[in-house]
C-alpha cells in the first residue's frame, strides 16, 4: 500500500519533491562522506530515519561493507521505493533493509552503531517521544547524529530538542561542524 504524507496530514517534504533533495548540487554542498563518513566503521549496523530518497542511504551502505546493514527508515512508502530503485544500480540492495513506520512511532526493534536523522526531527510531530525511542535503538556505545535545516530550524528550537534529548537520555558529544546545518552528535547515557 503507498502512503503519502498528504494523506496522513503530515506537515513533511513530500516524495513529490525528492528530487531537490538527491542531486549532484548537494553531492558538491554535503558530500556524505564529510558529513557521516567518520562514525562508520565496516560491518556496522546503522539506521537513516527519515532517509527521504535515500541521498545518505547508499552511501552508507557502501561504507558498512558486506558484512553491515543499513534500515532505511520513513513513513512515506515512495520514498522507500526510490532507496529500492537506487540501490540495485549501485549494487547494494542486500545491504539495505526498508522500515515503513507509521506518523506515531518507529517500531523498529534493533540496535544500532549509527543512527542518522538528517534534516528530519523538525517535521516529527512530538520530538521528545521521538528522541526516546530513537535512544532506545542505539547500542550503548553508538551515536546518533542530528542535523537540521539552518532555513526551518531557529537556534533556539534546536537548543530545545537538544534539551529534550537531554530528558529522553542523550547526552552531547559535541557540535561538529559542516555536515551542513545545525549539528549535533549524541551518545546514550546508560539508564534512559
Ligand atoms: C527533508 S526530508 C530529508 C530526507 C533525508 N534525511 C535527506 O537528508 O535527504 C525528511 C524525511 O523524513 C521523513 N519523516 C518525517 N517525519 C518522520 C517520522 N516521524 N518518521 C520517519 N520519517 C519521517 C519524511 O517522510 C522525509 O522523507
Amino acid at each position: 500500500m503507498t502512503r503519502s504524507a498528504k494523506e496522513m496530514d503530515l506537515h513533511v517534504c513530500p516524495y513529490q519533491i525528492a528530487f531537490i533533495l538527491d542531486n549532484w548540487i548537494r553531492r558538491l554542498l554535503q558530500p556524505p562522506t564529510r558529513v557521516v563518513g567518520e562514525y562508520i566503521r565496516p560491518g556496522n549496523t546503522v539506521i537513516d530515519i527519515g532517509c527521504g530518497p535515500g541521498f545518505f542511504t547508499i552511501d552508507m551502505a557502501k561504507m558498512v561493507g558486506r558484512d553491515g546493514e543499513v534500515i532505511a527508515v520513513d513513513l512515506q512508502e515512495p520514498m522507500l521505493d526510490k532507496v529500492r530503485k537506487k540501490s540495485s544500480k549501485h549494487g547494494v540492495d542486500g545491504r539495505i533493509k526498508y522500515h515503513l513506520c507509521g506518523k506515531d512511532g518507529i517500531g523498529l526493534n534493533k540496535e544500532a552503531d549509527f543512527i542518522l536523522a538528517y534534516y528530519m526531527v523538525h517535521e516529527t510531530p512530538d520530538p521528545a517521544r521521538f528522541l526516546r525511542e530513537v535512544r532506545q535503538l542505539l547500542k550503548p556505545d553508538g551515536k546518533l547524529l542530528v542535523v537540521e535545516p539552518k532555513m526551518h530550524v531557529g537556534r533556539r528550537s534546536f537548543e530545545t530538542m537538544v534539551e529534550k534529548a537531554g530528558e529522553a537520555g542523550l547526552v552531547v558529544l559535541g557540535y561538529p561542524g559542516r555536515k551542513g546545518g545545525r549539528g549535533v552528535l549524541f551518545g546514550r547515557t546508560s539508564t534512559p
